[in-house]
This record gives C-alpha cells, structure tokens and sequence, in this order.
C-alpha cells in the first residue's frame, strides 16, 4: 500500500471520523491538519491577537502533533492544548488564521515532517500539501446535513451550528476545493460506517 491516503472535505463532512475508522481499519496513523489551524488560532486567541498580527508571532511558536490510530495529541509550546481545540470560539477564529499564506506554510512544514504511512484528513492536503499521495478523497454533505451532525459535539442549537457551517464553508472556499485525481463521495445520504466501507472498497480496488 501507498504511504498517504488524504481525505479533505469542508467542516463537518465527516472526514475526521471516516480517516479515523479507515486508519485503524489499516493499522497506520491517522492525522487531522486542522488541529494545527486551531492551535494556532487558540494561540492568537490567549493572546488577544488580531488574525492579522499572528504571521509575526509564528517564529515564537513551537507546535507538535503526536499522530495515534485514533486520537491526536497536539502541543502548543510544550503544553498540550488538544482538549481546547473544538470549543465554538476556536470554531469562530480559525478560518480567519488558516487564510493567511505563512500560517498554511507553518503548518505544512510541521505535517510533511511526519514519517507515512498515515491517513490525513483537511481541505487541501490532497491538492496542496501531499500531491503525491496516491488515494485522495473528498467528502461532502449538505449544509444542513452536516449541522445535524455536529450539533452533538457543539452543544448548540441547530440554527447557531448551521449559521456557523455556512460561515466557515464561504470562509474557507478558497483552501477547499478537491484535488483534481481525488474521489469525490457524497455523504449525505451514508452512514458513518457506509462511507469507510467506500472508502476501503476503493483502496482495495485501487490495489
Ligand atoms: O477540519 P477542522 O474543522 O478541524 O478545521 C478547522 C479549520 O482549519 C477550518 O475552518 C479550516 C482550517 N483548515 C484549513 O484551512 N486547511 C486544512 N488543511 C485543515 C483545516
């Protein structure tokens, strides 16, 4: 088998819980790239910063993700920060820190150092980041059927999580669109369970 499997989609399309599932189900790491987006959006956060100040303070930043089969553990200046990441603030910060050029460059550069096999899930690790890698996907959803899905985790009324969703999709367009070599599956319609079925049916297929 190839070294990387990427699998990007937009917020909430499930692909964090699908590279999960395929990663354990083939016995190699898993990544999330947009971790390292929200360390650093935790970090603009604590300190009050402007997005538009945070490529200055890059240098003063030292972040480390430690990829598992299942969880990531990520350290913000030797602290690990992994259980602040996913709060609504984080949420409502990160698309405007993952804009700028030299956060994508800081946080690429922290990924390509990770030794493969490893399933990483994102917006571009497919199109920007590891084109080399020999099975993308794209996972996508409806709006409304990705709020359904996140409410859970959010703890937040389906309006404010949708609201957010459809925010967060116009913010990250530019990042997200699919590679051109990746299959593109839409999920609306699929099971958790459904779609790491596809997603290994194509690997093997792939073989
Ligand atoms: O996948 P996620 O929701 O945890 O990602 C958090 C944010 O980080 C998302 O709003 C967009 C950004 N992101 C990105 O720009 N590029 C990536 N490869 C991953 C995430």
């Amino acid at each position: 088998m190839c070294g990387i499997i990427t699998i990007d989609g937009p917020s909430a399309s499930g692909k964090t819980s699908v590279a999960q599932r395929v990663a354990r189900r083939l016995g190699i790491p898993y990544i999330s790239s947009g971790l390292l987006y929200r360390a650093i959006a935790l970090a603009c956060l604590r300190e009050n910063l402007p997005p538009e100040a945070i490529e200055e303070r890059l240098p003063h930043y030292r972040l480390e993700l430690y990829p598992t089969q299942g969880e990531n553990r990520v350290y913000l200046n030797g602290e690990e920060v992994s259980s602040a990441l996913h709060s609504l603030e984080v949420d409502r910060w990160v698309s405007a820190v993952a804009r700028h050029p030299g956060v994508r460059a800081f946080v690429n550069q922290v990924l390509r150092q990770i030794p493969p096999p490893f399933v990483v899930d994102g917006r571009d690790m497919g199109r920007a980041v590891f084109p080399e890698a020999c099975h993308k996907f794209y996972l996508t959803a409806s709006p409304e059927v990705r709020a359904r899905r996140r409410m859970p985790e959010r703890g937040a009324a389906f309006e404010t999580v949708l609201a957010e969703i459809n925010r967060r999709d116009e913010a990250d367009r530019q990042q997200s669109a699919p590679a051109p070599d990746a299959i593109v599956l839409d999920t609306s319609a699929l099971e958790l369970e459904e779609v790491v079925e596809a997603v290994l049916q194509s690997l093997a297929a792939s073989k």
